[in-house]
């Protein structure tokens, strides 16, 4: 008898602002069939963005929203939202998305929305974590993927990664480390979430231990 191996996809959306380093790590964990998710679509304010053209490139659908074509902030988040909920995306991932989400889209949308951020929250939120690492002097940062809620980086937190920060860093050398890391820290994230084993109780995330 033959045995139907096709398992069901969860469907994956993305928003990213630029280079799309982040999106690409996923398209690569995608592409080997592990990540157990299929990109439906991604999505950006910029019509410049890199991450668009590599989406493209792997084929999957993109739309770009410049807030310029709208004539406010709320209608530019609408068209993402009906974007999404037509494409039926049942995860929502921002992978270097530089705009905060208003409350109403995340209670709207009808389905998770996470974030990578490149530095250990709670410590550093916002923009230019990397900076703002240096400047208090850690010995370690890294980087974070969670939950997003109608805070700044501020939702309940799935996984981790410390990455060391050394006395002669620059605000690009560390970039670059915690990048690597966010690489294989975000595919995970993902991949746990698809495989159902992220769990939300209150603030803390519980993860089941795989065998
Ligand atoms: C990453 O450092 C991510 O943590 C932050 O924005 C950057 C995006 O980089 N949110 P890329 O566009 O994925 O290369």
């Amino acid at each position: 008898m033959l045995i139907d191996k096709k398992t069901k996809h969860m469907k994956a959306g993305v928003l990213a602002s630029g280079r799309g380093s982040n999106l690409q790590a996923l398209l690569n964990a995608a592409k080997t069939g592990s990540l157990g998710v299929r990109f439906v679509g991604v999505g950006s304010d910029n019509a410049e963005a890199e991450a668009l053209g590599r989406a493209e490139q792997a084929g999957v659908p993109t739309r770009a929203f410049p807030l310029a074509l709208f004539s406010s902030r709320q209608e530019q988040e609408r068209a993402v939202m009906f974007w999404f909920e037509e494409l039926e995306a049942e995860l929502l991932i921002l992978a270097g998305y530089m705009r905060i989400l208003s409350e109403r889209f995340i209670r709207d949308i009808g389905c998770p929305i996470i974030n990578i951020h490149p530095a250990l929250l709670p410590s550093f939120p916002g923009l230019n974590a990397q900076r703002q690492a240096l400047t208090a002097g850690v010995r370690y940062s890294g980087c974070t993927v969670h939950y997003v809620d109608a805070g700044t980086d501020t939702g309940p937190i799935i996984l981790q990664q410390i990455v060391p920060v050394y006395e002669e860093d620059t605000e690009e050398t560390l970039a670059e480390r915690i990048l690597q890391e966010e690489h294989l820290l975000l595919p995970e994230a993902v991949r746990l979430i698809a495989a159902g084993k992220v769990r939300l109780e209150g603030r803390r995330v519980r993860i089941e231990r795989e065998a």
